[in-house]
């Protein structure tokens, strides 16, 4: 990178600044931060002031302190909790001899980690390389640390305005890369649209474990052949859901709160895919200390990216390190909440029922009586694992005991021929005479 920078070190100072002013931030929260973007915390130090000071936003006497801190505790970067003028950043780093990241910055660092798809990596860069932008100041770039000295003025401004023009040109470039792969998940969604193929986007404070419920609940139904679901990005799986069939799984980014916006315009075509959604698993950390705090922490970015609307369904997951999960309170759960386990699998069957339900399927089987030429209707239930039970009629018809959604159901009655015996909720026998187990496909008296 062209911006003269300290090597990020991993043992931190971690300096929670306020502004009278202010709101008070919250410093577990910022330690946790700093925890998923692979930092130990060895010291930590607040400072209130009325108003920032304009070198260092701390004043003298507090930059004494802190430089001694950093010495003593052996620290090699040091994290503020919020973010600093870009003039600020560089002179505390001066002073320091240790890098200094803002809040900003260990976002970015922890998605910067974390991508792991073509199209999570040019994200990261471009609010990088945005964020760059924002810091260009002179005396901060390598021309100045090489040269440096009295009478470089001139070639330090040259320098960032060289720079600049330089970081604008990137910027475009990584911008059309990503629009290429932006039109590619965009054609995608269209397809799944066109298809009515539901889609469901797992959301999650960073670390809940939406990952690894994303290959649990997929692990069984990864199919490479698939053609459909070959074109979608690794981030996308299908899952099979009784009664309704294949629908596609989303994986998503990790949100922390008060996500920086240039991380939000970065990210754009993923948290699309979120607003777009049918259903949002919304995974909790249930080990956590504060999971109601969590919890709320994701509705605002929901919210934020425009996707309060969407049904979502709370998933506490890491149940196996609860003693009792189910006595488990969880300030502001309106609803009961899956409690799963995506490490062990524990709850995983139960919440995949509870998808089911939450995306229509009726707890209560349905009967439905189809001509014997319907052999294409009943491939197609079957398909959908939605057979609970298959009856022969007396005059040959396929009788079939099924659980489905409520499009199903409509797709269904507008099907000619087929009859919904019992519509209103009732099972009523159509005089079977043979039984058909639909997992062992035989026969049966
Ligand atoms: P981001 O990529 O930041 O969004 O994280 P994530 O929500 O995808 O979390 P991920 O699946 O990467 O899991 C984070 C950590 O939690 C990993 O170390 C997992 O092994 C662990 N983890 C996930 N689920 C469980 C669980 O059910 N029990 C336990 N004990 N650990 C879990």
């Amino acid at each position: 990178m062209f911006i003269d920078r300290l090597e990020v070190g991993n043992k931190g100072v971690l300096l929670h600044l306020r502004l009278k002013s202010e709101p008070v931030s919250d410093p577990h929260e910022f330690a946790e931060l700093a925890r998923s973007a692979g930092i130990d915390e060895v010291a930590q130090m607040t400072v209130e002031r009325q108003a920032a000071h304009r070198r260092w936003f701390i004043g003298e006497g507090r930059l004494s302190d802190l430089k001694e801190c950093v010495k003593d505790s052996g620290a090699d970067v040091l994290l503020v909790d919020r973010e600093l003028r870009s003039g600020q950043q560089r002179n505390l780093e001066t002073e320091l001899g240790v890098r200094v990241m803002t809040r900003t910055e260990v976002i970015l660092k922890i998605f910067a980690d974390r991508a792991k798809t073509h199209e999570g990596q040019l994200q990261v860069e471009l609010a990088q390389l945005k964020h760059a932008q924002t810091r260009l100041v002179r005396g901060w770039t390598h021309l100045d640390r090489q040269k440096g000295g009295v009478g470089m003025r001139g070639a330090g401004e040259k320098q960032v305005e060289l720079d600049r023009r330089m970081l604008a040109e990137m910027i475009k470039k990584t911008e059309e890369r990503l629009d290429q792969v932006a039109g590619r998940r965009e054609r995608s969604r269209k397809r799944r649209t066109r298809s009515e193929t539901v889609t469901i986007s797992l959301v999650g404070y960073t670390n809940a474990g939406k990952s690894t419920l994303f290959n649990c609940l997929t692990h069984s139904s990864v199919d490479s052949e698939d053609k459909l679901f070959a074109t979608l990005d690794p981030t996308m799986r299908k899952l099979d859901i009784p009664g309704v069939g294949e629908v596609v799984l989303a994986d998503t980014v990790g949100f922390v709160s008060n996500l920086p916006h240039t991380l939000i315009d970065a990210f754009k075509s993923t948290l699309e895919e979120v607003a777009n959604a049918d259903l949002l698993l919304h995974v909790v950390d249930a080990s956590d200390k504060d999971p109601g705090l969590r919890i709320r922490q994701v509705n605002e970015v929901l919210a934020e990216i425009g996707a309060s609307a969407v049904t979502s369904l709370i998933v506490l997951n890491k149940c196996d390190l609860l003693a009792d999960p189910h006595s488990l309170l969880v300030d502001g759960l309106s609803k009961p909440a899956s409690r799963v386990s995506a490490r062990t699998g524990e709850g995983v069957e139960q919440l995949i029922n509870q998808i089911g339900e939450q995306l229509g399927v009726a707890h209560a089987a349905q009967l439905v009586v189809l001509p014997a030429n319907a052999g294409d209707v009943r491939a197609w239930l079957y398909s959908q694992g939605a057979v609970l039970e298959e009856l022969l009629t007396e005059d040959g018809r396929i009788s079939l005991k099924i659980r489905v959604d409520t499009r199903t159901l409509a797709r269904l009655e507008n099907t000619p021929n087929v009859v919904l015996p019992g519509r209103d909720g009732m099972l009523r026998s159509d005089e079977p005479v043979h039984r058909i187990s639909p997992l062992a496909g035989s026969m049966h008296e």
